[in-house]
């Protein structure tokens, strides 16, 4: 694994006339999750359409997966599109799915390059035929990839995983294969969506200034600790991104137990 910084420490061996130099690693969070915000806010400062702020946001995913994966993260997820979000109105919508399909071309070869396995969070049978099939196509070619999993949260929300898990569970337990009390926070974990990405964040991130879940991974992030960035997503680059990972490398994670 790479780390960007390392805490030495020196000392002195009675059998070396040289200082020992350990490299010991500074704490990388392994799964690292951003609530990307601030782009309509982004666009409008700059008297632009909010399509031009989406736009600008995309090249920031660009950057900063790139970014993490240099860095050492193993796992980044990138909340691109909220169940709230088909809200929104119709041309905004179908710009954010026709940005996706752009991503998705620009960056596949760059995903093999890298060894990045691509998942998809969420309700994604609801997308536009056109993101659907770019998005199932490299899922597919991407699924034995180990460098980073890239998991883009599109049609997602926190209480609709907790809802279709539920659901999944109950079928089992319906057809005879689980018991209500075998029931264990395992299998909701596994039931989710994001059962797909394999570990629970260890860093939340949100830009843009505002600090609230907006339904993401109410699950998940039972743990994580959270940043919360002034930056709307568009300047949201690489030193901005290293320095919310150093701000948790300063945090103390105590999982509800008395530090040693
Ligand atoms: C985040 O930016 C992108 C999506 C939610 C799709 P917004 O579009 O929410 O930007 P603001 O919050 O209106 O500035
Ligand atoms: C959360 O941002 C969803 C995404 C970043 C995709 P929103 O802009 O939709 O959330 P609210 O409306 O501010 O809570
Ligand atoms: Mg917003």
């Amino acid at each position: 694994m790479l780390h960007s910084e390392v805490t030495l420490h020196s000392e002195v061996r009675a059998t070396s006339p040289l200082p020992t130099v350990v490299a010991a690693a500074r704490p990388v969070p392994r799964h690292v999750a951003i609530i990307m915000d601030g782009n309509g806010r982004w666009a409008k400062r700059a008297g632009l359409p909010r399509s031009e702020g989406h736009r600008a946001g995309a090249e920031s995913v660009r950057a900063i997966s790139r970014h993490a994966r240099q860095l050492g993260v193993q796992a980044l997820t990138l909340y691109a599109f909220s169940e709230q979000n088909w809200g929104r109105p119709a041309a905004e919508v179908h710009a954010l799915f026709a940005l996706l399909v752009d991503f998705l071309r620009s960056e596949r070869e760059e995903l093999h390059h890298n060894q990045i396995r691509l998942v998809a969070i969420g309700n994604t049978g609801k997308l536009p035929l056109p993101a659907r099939l770019a998005l199932q196509a490299v899922v597919a070619e991407t699924a034995h990839y180990t460098g980073m999993t890239l998991a883009l949260c599109l049609s997602y929300g926190g209480r609709e995983d907790m809802v279709q898990a539920t659901q999944l569970l109950a079928r089992q337990v319906q057809a005879g294969e689980l018991s209500p009390a075998a029931i264990s926070a395992d299998h909701i974990s596994r039931a989710l969506w994001t059962g797909r990405i394999g570990c629970d964040p260890d860093l939340v991130i949100r830009t843009s200034g505002e600090q609230r879940l907006s339904n993401f991974l109410l699950w998940d992030a039972a743990y994580a600790e959270f940043v919360f960035c002034a930056q709307d997503w568009p300047d949201f680059r690489e030193q901005a991104f290293s320095d919310a990972l150093q701000e948790y490398a300063n945090r103390q994670r105590r999982f509800g137990v008395v530090a040693a």
